[in-house]
């Protein structure tokens, strides 16, 4: 059966993101990529399960608001969420990581910020990808000067090789290479987010 991920053609001219900022990588002009399937929709979902139920037994109880990094972790929000048995809200929160050729700083801005303090609560950053941790750790300061009960942070890929700030995930749904990946919410020049399964771009 062949996967809904392969065959999709690419711009030819592609933005990659790495070391938080963007460089250009020129493609020959017919050259078609293609996309290969890493985790498949099957695996995604049965690890989504087994993070919304450990979440559920972690704070048996007690209600969650479950915060989504946007737009990365939109999808994995809305799947998980519908694993979690507890009473739970949402919120999102909006950052863009930049950066230019001269600098290497990798800084964070928000762009949009939670609607409610979260000032005694129970919350879970729900994010994407973790990779140099650089947004993780710039979202986790700010969240905790609302003083929460608990902060933790859900992730579905975790790229520990490229890590240069020191944050982990409470929650991980796969450990991955440094590879590029889109699907289930991730981007590479905004496309590619709907796809069902998790992808590498080669
Ligand atoms: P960090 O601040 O370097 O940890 O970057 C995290 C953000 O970078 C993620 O939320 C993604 O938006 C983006 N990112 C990092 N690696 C990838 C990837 O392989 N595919 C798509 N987006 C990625
Ligand atoms: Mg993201």
């Amino acid at each position: 059966m062949t996967s809904s991920c392969e065959k999709v053609e690419l711009l030819p001219r592609l933005l990659y993101y790495r070391q938080s900022r963007y460089f250009e990588l020129t493609l020959e002009p017919d050259l078609v990529a293609e996309l290969k399937v890493f985790i498949s929709r099957d695996q995604i979902a049965k690890r989504v399960a087994e993070i919304g139920a450990q979440i559920s037994k972690d704070f048996v109880g007690e209600p969650v608001v479950l915060i989504g990094v946007l737009k990365g972790a939109a999808i994995l929000l809305s799947d998980l969420s519908r694993n979690i048995s507890l009473d739970s809200s949402f919120d999102f929160i909006s950052v863009s990581s930049y950066g230019n050729a001269k600098q290497n700083s990798g800084e964070v801005k928000m762009l949009k910020d939670v609607d409610q303090s979260m000032e005694g609560k129970n919350i879970i950053l729900v994010e994407d990808i973790l990779d140099t941790g650089l947004t993780l750790t710039y979202l986790s300061k700010i969240l905790r000067a609302h003083k929460p009960k608990a902060l933790k942070i859900a992730a579905l890929l975790d790229k520990t090789a490229r890590r240069l700030e020191n944050i982990h995930a409470d929650y991980v749904g796969f450990e991955i290479p440094d590879e590029f990946v889109v699907g289930y919410g991730m981007d590479y020049a905004e496309r590619y987010r709907n796809l069902p399964d998790i992808c590498i771009v080669p």
